[in-house]
């Protein structure tokens, strides 16, 4: 039997379709954990509103598409609580409560605040609901009484401020809310086809959702060794990010493109396509259900409701014990 001891929760902010760098670190990892723990997983959609509320013409669309994806990827809607996090209205209600309680300092002082007020350039951030981007997350992870929380290491600043306001909501009302601690994804290290970071806004990612052919076009465009100019010239695959995929995705034959590579025994022009057949061989069970699920929409429907319908009734009876612990 397996033993549902822990509660993890985890969130994945929506920018866009998800990709392989999306998978290989964070995807994959939840679906380590579905069947050890007691998991609740969801689209964090109003985490990406608040970077992205001024053009939200795709928004809808890109939530429905995380949602296939999480199933594509075999999350198991029958052991995960699988949500959409603006299905489960109880998150507004508490992100507004864990705001009473969370001083203005905290979290101008959390790192990627003021990072990514700098880095994302062009776009008016500097809002109330992008402040309290940390304070909806404590809402998300608290509001399921999360003990674990598989995340990245770019989000223990926002991990860290949750346990503070459990802290502080704890000290104020009483023992309510258990104090969250992180499980730490390891990310391998995987950067887009141009080598700079896998990203949708550089067009450089490979989306979960692409077709063989698609993912044939972006390996053979990938940058490989600016050294070996003609198929004679050996290569070095240290500095080749197609080499890199192949240690990821073809790794049983990494020995043997690595000695070829340097002996010139190989063109990049095959190698990259042995590694577009990898990839697609590696994501074949993903795109198989992806397109299963796609293909029946009602099913999709129904599975997302069941989803919301679960993580509202764990939601309700925590959110009672906190106005209660509150006395509102
Ligand atoms: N902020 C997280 C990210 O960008 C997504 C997220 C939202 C999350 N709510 C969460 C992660 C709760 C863990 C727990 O990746
Ligand atoms: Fe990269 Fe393969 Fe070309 Fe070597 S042969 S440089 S590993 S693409």
């Amino acid at each position: 039997m397996t033993r549902r001891a822990s509660r993890v929760v985890s969130g994945s902010r929506v920018t866009g379709r998800l990709h392989l760098g999306n998978y290989v670190g964070a995807l994959e990892n939840w679906v380590r954990l579905q069947s050890e723990y007691r998991c609740f997983f969801f689209v964090a959609d109003w985490h990406g509103l608040t970077t992205s509320y001024e053009d939200t013409t795709e928004f809808r669309s890109y939530v429905e598409e995380m949602y296939l994806d999480f199933l594509a990827v075999g999350l198991d809607p029958a052991q995960v609580v699988l949500f959409v996090q603006s299905d489960v209205k109880e998150h507004a209600e508490l992100h507004l409560l864990l705001s009473m309680v969370t001083p203005l300092a905290w979290l101008e002082r959390v790192p990627t605040y003021k990072e990514q007020l700098q880095q994302i350039a062009g776009r008016e951030i500097a809002t109330y609901g992008f402040l309290g981007y940390p304070v909806l997350q404590s809402a998300d992870v608290l509001m399921y009484r999360g003990e674990l929380v598989p995340i990245g290491q770019d989000q223990l600043p926002h991990l860290e401020l949750c346990r503070e306001v459990a802290r502080r909501f704890n000290h104020l009302y009483g023992p309510v809310l258990p104090e969250p601690q992180a499980l730490l994804t390891e990310v391998p290290w995987l950067p887009g086809i141009d080598g700079r970071k896998m990203s949708k806004s550089y067009e450089n990612e490979i989306r979960l959702g692409s077709s063989p052919a698609e993912i044939e076009e972006r390996v053979r465009r990938m940058v490989t060794d600016p050294a070996r100019v003609h198929k004679s010239d050996p290569g070095h695959p240290e500095v080749c990010v197609a080499y890199r995929f192949h240690t990821l995705f073809n790794a049983a034959a990494r020995e043997e493109t690595e000695t070829e590579c340097t002996r010139a025994g190989i063109g990049c022009v095959e190698c990259k396509q042995r590694l577009a057949k990898a990839i697609i061989r590696y994501l074949a069970p993903v795109h198989e259900r992806r397109e299963q699920y796609a293909a029946q929409p009602g099913l999709m429907q129904d599975i997302r409701q069941d989803g919301a319908r679960r993580a509202r009734r764990e939601a309700a009876a925590v959110l009672e014990s906190i106005r209660e612990a509150m006395r509102v």
